[in-house]
């Protein structure tokens, strides 16, 4: 497995793969890797020859007042989960190595970003798409995959490699449960032991609302306030809990056949903030 820290370096090994007519996937990461992230791996394996992970924890994404100093690293535990699963080349470079001068463009995300997470963290998704781009230029992956967790930036993530022409083809990789249901997360190592056993409640909450809607709920904004109540109750402060429509990420009243919505939340127990949806094909 190649370690290395230089863009160059990467590249060089992967022309080489393509060179050999290797195709190549790439699993971009902040590392504290969880079996969230070693199931995309495992996706990136079934669809190429070689798999690329990064490892980078950006600057760019995160506000003043986020958790960018106290975001877990774990280098050395990354690098052994990477090599028991097989992965081909890490990628994991300084800030320096990507971010040397001072940036002179900018990326703005209209409308995708507007609701849902990109409401409540002004400039993350302009961060995400910053680092991204220069992943993709770096990496030059056929393929890369990312978590369904954070839908929203999946989406605007597969947006952007359309208006950009990135030559890659982005995979949607499934949420990953603890047994009680908690969607893995690095966050979640924030959790105290009464928040970790409190925290499973919003995906309780989506589960119930799903229920309801394939059983023939069609405008479920009351029993959303309802479950917002509880979770209320219960300690959470509650950013966001709505349907949104997969498509641009709108806020929905009332469902339409032939449609695809996301069911999604995002919640703060004590200083942690958990996110989660369900995808939902009326
Ligand atoms: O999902 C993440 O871990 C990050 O947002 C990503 C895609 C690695 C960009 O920094």
């Amino acid at each position: 497995m190649l370690v290395t820290e230089s863009i160059d370096d990467l590249r060089e090994q992967v022309k080489e793969w393509k060179r050999q007519k290797l195709k190549v996937g790439f699993v971009p990461t902040m590392g504290a890797l969880h079996e969230g992230h070693l199931s995309l791996i495992e996706l990136a394996h079934k669809r190429a020859d070689r798999v690329v992970v990064s490892i980078f924890v950006n600057p760019e994404q995160f506000s003043p007042d986020e958790d960018y100093d106290s975001y877990p690293r774990k280098r050395e535990a990354d690098l052994e989960a990477c090599k028991e699963n097989r992965v081909d080349a890490v990628f994991i470079p300084s800030v320096a190595e990507i971010y040397p001068d001072e940036d002179f463009l900018e990326i703005r995300v209209k409308g995708l970003g507007d609701h849902m997470c990109g409401a409540s963290r002004p400039g993350f998704f302009e961060g995400v798409l910053l680092v991204v781009n220069k992943l993709f230029n770096i990496v030059n992956p056929d393929i890369a995959v990312f978590g369904q967790k954070d839908i929203q930036q999946y989406r605007i993530v597969s947006r952007m490699a359309e208006e950009f022409n990135h030559d890659v083809k982005i995979l949607k990789g499934e949420i990953i449960r603890a047994n009680d249901g908690l969607a893995l997360s690095s966050r979640n190592s924030y959790l105290s032991d009464e928040e970790r056993l409190l925290a499973p409640s919003l995906y309780r909450s989506l589960k119930y609302l799903e229920k309801q809607i394939r059983g023939g709920v069609s405008e479920p904004g009351l029993l959303i306030e309802h479950q917002k109540s509880e979770l209320e109750a219960k300690g959470f402060e509650i950013d966001y809990l709505d349907l949104f429509s997969f498509k641009d990420l709108k806020p929905v009243k009332k469902l339409e056949g032939g449609r695809e919505y996301i069911l999604a939340g995002a919640v703060y127990l004590g200083e942690t903030r958990l996110i989660d949806n369900i995808l939902i094909d009326n």
